[in-house]
């Protein structure tokens, strides 16, 4: 864990971090076996702690022999810090290096990952977890952090080559074979009785949704993308996770002295799986009662948006295999596969960054982002927004908007609960959500799938605010 000095409030604390190649073992029995490419040699990178409302400066040294940025994920920061190569920085090319600068407004469980051939690099290691830490935090008697990260590993164990197939892409994108906790294949995760646990859960995967499940216990959610909601248990005891999305729950560990408690992932029908477990101590529980403190954070200084006045606007997003879903699959099915060969002729459009297979409103950005990209939308500088997502195509997608939180305020017609803020919402195939957010933070800002595979083959787009140029 990077630990940062005390700063003093002009002088910004420094971090150095440096993605490159490195040897690192994913299951314990391994030894330093599988090719990844990490932050400073770790999988997954450093634990970044930062203080809310202190400045920080961290220098990038690309050691990788392509072009790379870091995409600080949830972080509202000013436009040029945002880490999209071309729209917002020149990427930071082999041996060259960048320095990030920004002052995080709001504490929460962030991450970071890069921005430049995401495929490759995010599902090669590349990502790690920023927690910004809260004047007064909660009383707990632990606060851990789980970074959850999926790979596909070959017979060789080593991480399987072919990102970017288009198939895949059309459908739930590169989902692979083994879930990691912190870096490696999890064993059981030791508690005690009555000891009253934060658990920061955060999504690093490409592609994989999780739904997760303590077996035995009842989980509090206390914030949602780093942002605090209303504390309540999630529907049906399940926390759903999609890529890129993080959740802190409280959780009072309630179990017998010695007894071991599943925590299972069920997301796909068919594939469920014991992640880890708690295994109980033999000692006597820490405390009778459950501790009695109170499990609210602090709110942070996020600005409600004013939904009387609001601007409206929708966003579709269309296209994937079995698009049409209750029509002819097979039709579909056969126009895809023709679409492929003949380089994608029939489908939302081919840009000379890639083949679409995805839409939002008709258009098809793809990549990773690059220069000259056009906005979709120009919105008034501190206008509140307010967006119906529709998606009408037969996959979930875990949208992301960079630069901002916003609220949730509705799905599928019902009234979302809990005073949930996301900058990134899980939908479900045919959902509509309402969303809303006040767009003070003028730059280019993307918003796509965080399905990897979606957000390269074209469910991406910009929102630009006020002029486009990002305060400095
Ligand atoms: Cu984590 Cu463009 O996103
Ligand atoms: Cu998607």
């Amino acid at each position: 864990m990077l630990e940062p000095p005390r700063a003093s409030a002009t002088e910004a604390t420094e971090y150095r971090i440096s993605p490159g190649r490195a040897r690192v073992a994913l299951k314990r029995e391994q030894g330093s076996a599988i090719e990844v490419w990490a932050y400073d040699g770790r999988i997954p990178g450093p634990e970044i702690r930062l203080r809310q409302g202190e400045p920080v400066r961290i220098v990038v040294e690309n050691r990788l022999t392509e072009d790379t940025t870091i995409h600080w994920h949830g972080i509202r920061l000013p436009n040029a810090m945002d880490g999209v190569p071309g729209l917002t920085q020149p990427p930071i090319k082999p041996g060259g290096s960048f320095v990030y600068e920004f002052t995080p407004p709001d504490a929460g469980t962030f991450w970071y990952h890069p921005h430049a051939d995401s495929l490759q690099q995010l599902g090669r290691g590349l990502a790690g977890a920023l927690i910004v830490e809260e004047a007064e935090p909660v009383r707990v008697d632990r606060d851990l952090l789980w970074v959850l990260t999926d790979w596909r590993l070959g017979d060789d164990g080593q991480i399987a080559p072919g990102f970017g197939n288009r198939m895949e892409a059309a459908m739930s994108g590169r989902v692979g074979n083994t879930v990691t906790l912190n870096g490696t294949v999890p064993g059981d995760q030791s508690v005690r009785a009555g000891e009253r646990l934060r658990l920061r859960l955060v999504n690093t995967s490409l592609a994989r949704i999780m739904a997760l499940r303590f077996e035995g216990h009842r989980p509090v959610v206390v914030a949602t993308d780093g942002q605090p909601c209303d504390p309540h248990e999630p529907d049906g005891g399940k926390l759903l996770l999609g890529p890129a999305m993080r959740i802190d729950v409280i959780v009072d560990m309630q179990g017998d002295p010695g007894s071991r408690h599943a925590v299972v992932d069920d997301f796909y029908e068919g594939l469920a799986y014991e992640l880890t477990s708690f295994a109980y101590a033999a000692d006597a529980p820490l405390r009778k009662n459950p501790l009695d403190a109170p499990l609210r954070l602090p709110a942070n200084p996020l600005r409600q948006p004013d939904l009387q006045d609001a601007h409206r606007l929708e966003l579709v997003l269309q296209g994937g295999m079995m698009s049409g879903m209750g029509g002819n699959m097979m039709g579909d099915m056969m126009n895809m596969m023709s679409g492929m060969m003949q380089g994608m002729g029939g489908m939302p459009g081919t840009t000379a960054h890639g083949r679409a297979v995805w839409s939002i409103n008709g258009t098809s950005m793809t990549g990773d982002g690059h220069a000259g990209m056009p906005p979709l939308v120009t919105l008034a500088q501190g206008r509140s927004q307010f967006v119906t997502m529709r998606n009408e195509t037969a996959w979930w997608h875990p949208m992301h908007l960079h630069g901002f939180s916003f609220r949730v305020l509705t799905r599928n017609g019902e009234p979302a609960p809990h005073n949930q803020w996301a900058d990134t919402v899980l939908l479900a195939p045919r959902d509509t959500v309402e969303l809303a957010f006040v767009g003070d933070n003028p730059g280019d800002w993307m918003l796509h799938c965080h399905i990897t595979d979606h957000q390269t083959a074209g469910l991406m787009t910009v929102l630009r605010v006020g002029d486009g140029k990002g305060k400095t």
